[in-house]
């Protein structure tokens, strides 16, 4: 199966479809991109967006955030969840202050260094924010690529990430990074839901092994007892 035709049809579904008007992406910059990854880690967008406009009106760029004492970020947070989270994010703006001048870093390993971020959110937020070419493989990423390519296999197993993770970068087009990525994480945010994929209407479904073999409900593979 041919990597530039998967992206060619991914995007051309994304132009109709996908989202366009997220908070995060208007304007992109690494410092709102980065709180927006940070926040739907673990939480839906449709819940983030309240919050992010929140935050953003009380710190609205990454000094300002440093700045702040712990407790006030903590009440910024408070109703997100996963408090790390934000104990995480209020370390690493110290830290791009202290290491790169409080400009957000556009360097993949200084961006992997910081507190609270993962190879994943990494990659999203240089894709999304300067259009750099890396893969990303969050949950819904995870599920897409595993039906495509017909990996088998619990994802949380070193070796079954290492498969989705080569799938990832096999897969990443030259240009519209940006797009890719979104277009990549909304595919798998509605049509390639876990429950009740709608096949029907997915633009990947003429080379998606799970659906030429009917194991949608099969991949990815869940953890062993
Ligand atoms: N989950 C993580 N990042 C996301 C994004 N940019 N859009 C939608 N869901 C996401």
């Amino acid at each position: 199966p041919d990597a530039d035709s998967f992206a060619r049809r991914l995007l051309a579904w994304f132009d109709v479809h996908g989202r366009h008007d997220l908070p995060w992406q208007h304007p992109r910059t690494a410092y709102r991109v980065w709180l927006s990854e940070v926040m739907l880690q673990q939480t839906q967008v449709a819940a983030v967006i309240p919050y992010f406009e929140r935050f953003l009106g009380r710190f609205p760029d990454l000094r300002s955030l440093a700045a702040a004492p712990g407790e006030e970020v903590m009440r910024y947070w408070a109703g997100l969840g996963y408090y790390a989270r934000a104990r995480n994010l209020h370390a690493a703006a110290r830290a791009v202050v202290e290491r790169h001048g409080g400009e957000f870093p556009s360097d993949y390993a200084a961006v992997l260094a910081l507190p609270g971020i993962g190879r994943s959110t990494a990659g999203a937020i240089l894709a999304q924010a300067h259009g750099q070419r890396h893969a990303i493989l969050d949950g819904n990423v995870k599920r897409v690529l595993a039906r495509w390519a017909g990996i088998a296999g619990w994802p949380g197993e070193t070796a079954v990430a290492e498969q989705l993770w080569a799938c990832s970068e096999r897969l990443l087009p030259a240009t519209r990074l940006a797009d890719y990525t979104q277009a990549l994480m909304d595919l798998g945010a509605s049509l390639c839901s876990a429950r009740k994929p709608r096949c029907g209407d997915c633009p990947l479904a003429a080379d998606c092994r799970a659906h030429l073999e009917g194991r949608t409900a099969e991949l990815p593979g869940a953890k062993p007892k």
